[in-house]
């Protein structure tokens, strides 16, 4: 079995921030998330996260995505791994993971894992271009790991190494937790460092090994918000650089902004300035203009989204919408439809082939097809307690500066008249009007104007 435990409890008081260290964002999405996610693809069936500092917050965000172990005080990181007590007396492998290195492929965890298969421990180390203040790995002369040492512990010589430790390691589970119980807090910080477990490993006459890892910019830890802009830099540049090779076009993939999870097919293209996020889903051949951003949105193939806000909602094939229109709460744009300028849809289904060009709010509302909603349409859903839904049948036509106070239903191929406010429903084919009559008065005008 394939475990993985996730340290997280500490508190980053480099970060200067009330928010744990580990849900500050990289490409929009939480560190620890990020890992969760990357562990699960390696093949990780149990993810445990160590959680102390902030805790609450992490557990409530990350709830149904891991388990949890409280470490409270926290003592160091060896002592963190101890916590995560329902692995102990496991038969398998396990990850254990820094909780501040958010850009961690899951192919290098998965390495991890296969090496395993030759040794009791591994170490994922790297040679950054910055050595700074990692621990460094002190090998023999013929080349085997010997011991880690912290930078606050190293001699002069030690800190010349240039082969740092990651904090990214692999155990067999069960000699992992053995060893742990030897581990002491002798050192600068009178910590328990997980760093030890190498010479107490090597001690009970177990292979311990270190594997170089190939990008030292991919396993780089965050401790401070200068270090975190590097990693949202370096992983937005992943992410871009993935979708280019799978045929999305992005025109400056400087300035556009997209998280991990997020699938786009083949030909789209993707101005400056938008953001994507979330388990969001853009398919083949649409265009998304500037200014755009989509949280958890689904949007089909060969459509234009000019400066929208969509979120949790979806826009089906064939359809133009902006610029400047807002779909959220679960709505649903049919195919062929055009949503325009200053929209917006709270909650509501809009038809196949209907329009609605200007300056409208639909909220709770069902909408048939081939209907025309003329510019100012409001539905009028809620009362101050309660919402209410509007329905507008196939064919419908909804004049401008219309007001439907919902609970309302508009029959097929039924007008309501400009300026009209409606409180009941109007039967199929009729025809609404609801405004006082206009009277012109002769000469008024220039009478009042000479005033
Ligand atoms: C650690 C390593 C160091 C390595 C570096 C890589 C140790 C002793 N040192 O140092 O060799 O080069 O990572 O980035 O492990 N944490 C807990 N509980 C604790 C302490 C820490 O959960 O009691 C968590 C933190 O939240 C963090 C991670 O462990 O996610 C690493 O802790 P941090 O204090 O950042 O360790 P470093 O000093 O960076
Ligand atoms: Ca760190």
């Amino acid at each position: 079995m394939k475990y993985a435990i996730i340290m997280a409890a500490g508190k980053g008081t480099r970060m200067n921030s009330d928010l744990p260290k580990v849900m500050h964002q990289v490409a929009m999405t939480p560190m620890i998330e990020l890992l969760i996610q990357s562990a699960e693809k390696a093949g990780a069936s149990r993810i445990v996260s160590i959680v102390g500092y902030g805790h609450e917050i992490v557990e409530e965000a990350m709830k149904n995505k891991c388990e949890f172990a409280l470490q409270e005080p926290q003592l160091g990181t060896a002592h963190a791994v101890m916590q995560a007590k329902q692995l102990e007396n496991l038969k398998g492998k396990t990850l254990v993971i820094n909780g501040d290195t958010p850009c961690l492929d899951d192919k290098t965890l998965a390495l991890l894992y296969d090496e395993l298969d030759d040794a009791s421990m591994v170490v994922l180390s790297a040679i950054p271009s910055d050595p700074s203040a990692y621990g460094r790995i002190i090998k023999n002369e013929e080349g085997y790991l010997e011991k880690i040492v912290e930078f606050k512990d190293a001699s002069e010589n030690e800190r010349k190494i240039t082969e740092i430790n990651t904090g990214i390691y692999g155990f067999d589970n069960e000699i992992l937790f053995e060893a742990l119980k030897e581990v002491k807090n002798n050192n600068a910080q009178n910590e328990y460092y997980i760093t030890d477990l190498v010479e107490i490993i090597k001690g009970k006459g177990h292979k311990v090994k270190t594997v170089l890892a190939s990008d030292s910019e991919e396993v780089a830890g965050v401790n401070d918000r200068i270090e975190l802009a590097r990693a949202n830099k370096y992983m937005q540049k992943v992410i871009n650089e993935s979708l280019m090779k799978a045929g999305v076009t992005l025109i400056d993939p400087n300035n556009t902004y997209i998280s991990k999870n997020v699938k786009i097919e083949r030909d789209v293209v993707i101005y400056p300035n938008v953001y994507i996020e979330g388990n969001s889903y853009i398919k083949s051949n649409t265009t998304i203009l500037p200014q755009t951003f989509i949280k958890n949105g689904i949007v089909g193939s060969n459509c234009v989204i000019d400066s929208c806000h969509i979120i949790d909602s979806e826009v089906k094939d064939d359809c133009h919408i902006g610029p400047y229109s807002h779909l959220r709460m679960n709505s649903v744009v049919d195919s062929k439809t055009r949503v325009g300028n200053f929209v917006e849809f709270k909650n509501t289904h809009f038809g196949y082939e209907s329009r609605c060009a200007h300056l409208t709010y639909l909220g709770d509302s069902d909408i048939g097809r081939d209907v025309n909603i003329g510019c100012g349409v409001v539905t009028v859903n809620y009362d101050g307690k309660n919402k209410f839904r509007t329905t507008v049948k196939d064919g419908a036509f909804i004049g401008s500066n219309v007001n439907l106070i919902a609970p309302i239903t508009v029959g097929e191929n039924a007008v309501v008249a400009a300026g009209t406010t409606a409180n009941h429903d109007v039967e199929d084919g009729d025809l609404a009007i609801a405004r006082s009559q206009q009277v012109n008065k002769s000469g008024y005008g220039i009478k009042y104007k000479n005033k």
